[in-house]
């Protein structure tokens, strides 16, 4: 259901970029390199796609988008699953992303999956709504608390 992004999915991301964000997209520079950094991961569908960054122990989640048409069928969770994945994988032990206070759905997304608000921005995006800045700590690996580890 879900596969890495290869440079054949340019046209697919550009594509899917527009539909879902519309002025706001990125550039097809910034998706191409993504692509190439290895980020990027799509629905065998072709209905959305999620672009996430490691730096050494934190992952940014820089993108995550679901055609219209496939919403509310658990595609984004799928996704966002995927990437948390993926990242752990890669070493972080956090991950961090940024959301607009008024984006209700991606909110309450992200909320389900463990995300946390830890900053907000005020006026941050064109539109006048504030930024919420949001963290999951990755703590499957932890000991529960007052395990003593030798
Ligand atoms: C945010 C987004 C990726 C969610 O994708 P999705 O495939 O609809 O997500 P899911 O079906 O997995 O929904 C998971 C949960 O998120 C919440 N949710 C999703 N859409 C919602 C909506 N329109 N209103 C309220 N809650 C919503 C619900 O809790 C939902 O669970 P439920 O359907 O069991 O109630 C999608 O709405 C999207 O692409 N939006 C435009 C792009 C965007 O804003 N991306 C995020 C930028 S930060």
């Amino acid at each position: 259901m879900i596969r890495a992004g290869t440079a054949a999915d340019l046209a697919l991301l550009v594509d899917l970029e527009s539909r879902c964000f519309g002025s706001a997209s990125w550039g097809s520079g910034l998706l191409e390199a993504a692509l190439t950094a290895d980020q990027v991961l799509v629905t065998t569908a072709g209905d959305g796609y999620a672009i996430v960054r490691v730096v050494a122990d934190t992952a940014d989640l820089d993108r995550i988008a679901v055609l219209d048409e496939s919403r509310r069928r658990g595609v984004g969770s799928m996704l966002l699953e995927a990437a948390l994945d993926r990242a752990a994988r890669q070493g972080a032990t956090r991950v961090l992303l940024e959301v607009a206070d008024d984006n209700a759905a991606a909110v309450r997304l992200y909320d389900r999956e463990g995300f946390v608000e830890i900053h907000r921005r005020p006026g941050y995006y064109p539109s006048g709504a504030a930024a919420i800045v949001m963290e999951r700590v990755e703590v499957a690996d932890s000991p529960p608390h007052g395990t003593v580890v030798a």
